[in-house]
Order: structure tokens, then C-alpha cells, then sequence
């Protein structure tokens, strides 16, 4: 079942101006993910909790097309990695004009510069760290105990899927609510 247009309009116009989730929506994460998951979503800012929050209900919403209902045990990887995918912003703590500034130093830089800074202070750091977020936010996950396809897919979701080690099926589902296309 498809999400019909007219909502998914609706739930992107809301994702650019959202802040926060809504408590009704913060509930619903809750229900998929454990105890240690729920730590780490609540440290993610507001404006990617929305994000992440409008992912998980486009693959939830479209489980159907792997085969799956909500309630199966396999839907409950899906839906947490899709919460978790960008946990690792976090561990930078930019705010939109850092997250700028990331973007164009990697371009000006090379992102392959990233390591090096994440070695340095201030701004620099926090630029080094962002640019890595992927591997960061696998490494949280890992921490926390999650699920193996979890922690890859934070890991992978921007490489291409040649490098993934999730189902190729389940993580074209996940780019394609990533991207917004369902
Ligand atoms: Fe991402
Ligand atoms: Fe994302």
C-alpha cells in the first residue's frame, strides 16, 4: 500500500519546517526500537528525528513490497534501521550552518580530508566528524547491541549497493524513503 499523494505532500511540506517530532510520532519510534535505541534516537536533533521519523513510516508503510506486515520479525530491522540510519550526525552537533560548511569544505578539501580534521579542534572537529557520520553511526549502534543489518546499514546507506551487506531488495526499499520517493 502506497502512502497517497496528497499525504506524502502534506508530510514533506511538514518535514521542512518541522523542528521537532510530535509526541504521537516520537511514540511510534519508540515501539521499534529497544531501550539502548531509544538513548540514542533522543540525542539526534530534532530536525533529523523528523527526517528519520518520515523514512521509517514510508518503509513500514511499503513493507508490503519485500513481502512483509508490519508484524513480522523481520519488519523490525527495516523500521529501526530506517530511525537509526543518520544517528551519526549526532556525534558532531552542527546545526544548519555547520552542516553547510561541511558540504563545502569537503567539496573545497576533499572528503578524504575528514580524518585529518576530525584530529583537529573547534569547528574543524566537528566538520571531521560530520563528514564521517556513517561509520560513527554504525559504531553507536554497535555499542548499543543493534541489529547486525542495523549497524551495516548506517554504516552503508550512502555507498552504493554493491558495497552493501543488507538484502539489495530491503535496501533499495530504504533509499528510496531516504529519498523521498514513496
Ligand atoms: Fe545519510
Ligand atoms: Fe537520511
Amino acid at each position: 500500500m502506497s502512502l497517497r499523494p496528497a499525504h506524502r505532500a502534506r508530510r514533506f511540506l511538514r518535514s521542512l519546517v518541522a523542528r521537532r517530532p510530535r509526541a504521537a510520532d516520537l511514540e511510534w519510534a519508540d515501539s521499534w526500537l529497544d531501550e539502548a535505541e531509544r538513548r540514542l534516537f533522543r540525542r539526534m536533533a530534532g530536525v533529523d528525528q523528523v527526517h528519520s521519523i518520515e523514512v521509517a513510516r514510508a518503509v513500514e508503510a511499503n513493507l508490503d513490497r519485500l513481502g512483509l506486515q508490519p508484524t513480522d520479525a523481520d519488519a523490525r530491522w527495516l523500521v529501526a534501521a530506517a530511525l537509526l540510519h543518520d544517528v551519526g550526525k549526532s556525534v558532531a552537533g552542527l546545526g544548519t550552518y555547520g552542516r553547510v560548511m561541511a558540504t563545502l569544505s569537503a567539496a573545497v578539501g576533499g572528503s578524504d580530508m575528514a580524518p585529518h580534521w576530525a584530529e583537529r579542534r573547534g569547528m574543524t572537529r566537528r566538520i571531521g566528524l560530520y563528514l564521517q557520520y556513517p561509520r560513527l553511526g554504525a559504531d553507536l549502534l554497535e555499542v548499543a547491541g543493534s541489529d547486525e543489518r542495523v549497524v551495516a546499514w548506517a554504516a552503508q546507506h550512502h555507498e552504493p549497493e554493491e558495497a552493501w551487506s543488507v538484502p539489495v531488495e530491503a535496501g533499495r526499499l530504504l533509499v528510496a524513503a531516504d529519498d523521498g520517493e514513496l
